[in-house]
């Protein structure tokens, strides 16, 4: 399995059976983002909710013959009135996919779609991967549940965002890194405009601090887990 960053808070998941699921794709409008839309095909495309940073590219990505949109309902059923295929989820439910097991999970944000309709709550997922457990938080701020998540989950890695401003920043995601336990945190909603400036090697100070580690990838870089 390879987890592949893609700029911003976008990542690849390529299953051991080719299986491959996008989280968050904003990509064209992404000068740091070096995978474009045109390069990439979705089986799931998961969106932690309905800004322009997040769903960005969906609607280039997505083929409704073949790809799976996953979101909060009132975010699926948008797509879904487009004749797209979606599943559903709330915060707290999860799913087995053919893939692994995905939950919704709490976000402090908000969220409403490009032309202005309410998304529904914004939200993180926990996904159960071929054994491998990857928390990405989606855009919020700091909030004690964090722990919470934590105990239910044994966590290897957790995307979490560090720009500030509308997210937490450094200081806040170095602390839910060590409250949800992290094995791995990864920095992600860092430096892709002006007011989400942040030092990834920062953080990763700060997260050692907590006795933790962080993984910096650039946009385009491959894990293999
Ligand atoms: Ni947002
Ligand atoms: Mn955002």
């Amino acid at each position: 399995m390879i987890l592949r960053y893609l700029g911003h808070s976008a990542f690849q998941i390529v299953c051991s059976s080719g299986i491959s699921i996008i989280i968050d794709p904003f990509l064209d409008n992404n000068p740091l983002a070096p995978l474009k839309s045109k390069d990439l095909e979705a089986d799931y495309i998961l969106l932690s909710h309905a800004h322009g940073d997040h769903c960005g590219d969906t609607l280039k990505i997505a083929d409704k013959g073949k790809t799976t949109i996953v979101a909060v309902s009132e975010l699926a059923s948008y797509f879904a009135k487009s004749g797209y295929h979606t599943h559903a989820l709330q915060i707290g439910g999860a799913h087995q996919f053919s893939f692994g097991n995905v939950r919704l999970i709490k976000a402090e944000h908000g969220s409403m779609t490009p032309d202005g309709r309410y998304g529904g709550l914004a939200a993180g997922f926990i996904l159960n991967i071929e054994g491998t457990c990857i928390c990405h938080a989606g855009d919020t701020g700091i909030f004690g549940d964090i722990r919470m998540y934590g105990e239910l989950h044994e966590i290897d890695y957790y995307l979490v965002p560090i720009g500030g401003n509308y997210t937490m920043d450094i200081q806040d995601a170095a602390l839910a890194t060590s409250w949800i336990n992290a094995k791995y945190a990864i920095p992600m909603h860092y430096n892709t405009f002006p007011l989400v400036k942040a030092d990834p090697y920062e953080f990763q100070r700060a997260v050692q601090a907590y006795g933790k580690q962080a993984i910096v990838l650039a946009p385009g870089e491959d894990l293999s887990l």
